[in-house]
């Protein structure tokens, strides 16, 4: 059960115990169903300067350690960290290795030293920090001169048919908020690291049915944790009626899911 007792930060963002919570519950089930996150963290280290060659490199918001062990081996002369907010997640990730530091931490306020790092990459994680801006800043105080963060996260449009079909039902918050794009936009623009790439671009998932869909948000750990979700079960008639709703976007394909995917590159000035 998500934990209610904790009040909600402002901003619209849920408490950020009940991400780390719902993480961990999620460390077992999340590589069956993370075909997305496979996809976007590969495209995000393929957006990567080519001549990088980090002495010391940070996956913020490492879950199961995928990318880590996939950063170990590109940059296997660096020295890598892992860190996450989910213990239940750096348990799963530890032993599977890729990183030499497996730390429990908060993006927006790093427990490392300044001018530490080389990279600091994050894929499909700093769509959960309610202050962004803090995030950014962080990255700027422990990249060193000419160190690089590159992060993948999701904007405004994600789950939009979710969403849509939801409020058709009872116009509850049943999907998690998002960050407009212009919002990414404004924010890097004023971190003080410099904008190399900055661009969003719809991936489009398709599921048999609604069911399927929200089974796998459930795996990944990723389901609906606004303040203001609906509490208690959700009625069979609800469902029936979110089901007939989401038919409407039904395609050849099935029912799709697009989700709003922001990519940067962003340096830290010499
Ligand atoms: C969707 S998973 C992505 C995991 C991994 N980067 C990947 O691509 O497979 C998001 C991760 O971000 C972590 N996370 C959420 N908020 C965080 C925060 N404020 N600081 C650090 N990690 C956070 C979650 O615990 C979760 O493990």
């Amino acid at each position: 059960m998500t934990d209610l007792s904790h009040p909600a930060l402002p901003g619209g963002l849920p408490d950020k115990r009940q991400v780390a919570a719902s993480f961990s519950r999620a460390a077992a089930s999340y590589d069956s169903v993370a075909q997305l996150q496979r996809d976007v963290g590969h495209e995000l280290l393929g957006r990567l300067p080519t001549n990088l060659n980090p002495s010391r490199w940070l996956d913020m918001g490492c879950g199961t350690g995928y990318f880590s062990r996939a950063l170990g081996v590109r940059f296997n002369q660096g020295e890598g960290v892992a860190l996450d907010i989910a213990q239940g997640m750096l348990e799963h990730a530890r032993p599977l290795g890729g990183a030499r530091h497996f730390v429990a931490g908060d993006a927006e306020r790093l427990p490392l030293q300044a001018d530490s790092c080389d990279l600091v990459f994050s894929s499909l994680a700093v769509q959960w920090c309610a202050d962004f801006a803090a995030v950014l800043g962080e990255a700027h105080r422990v990249l060193r001169p000419g160190g690089v963060m590159a992060f993948a996260s999701l904007c405004v449009g994600t789950l939009h048919e979710l969403r849509e079909s939801w409020r058709a039902v009872d116009g509850l918050v049943h999907v998690n908020r998002f960050r407009l794009f212009s919002d990414y936009q404004q924010l890097c623009r004023d971190s003080g690291l410099r904008v190399v790439s900055l661009e969003s671009r719809p991936q489009v998932l398709h599921y048999p049915d609604v069911r399927s869909l929200t089974h796998e948000l459930k795996a990944l750990g990723a389901h609906n944790l606004n303040p203001g979700r609906p509490g208690g079960l959700t009625g069979r008639a609800r469902i029936l009626g979110l089901m007939h709703a989401y038919e409407q976007f039904r395609q050849a394909e099935g029912l799709p899911a697009t989700y709003q995917v922001v990519y940067a590159i962003l340096e830290k000035p010499l």
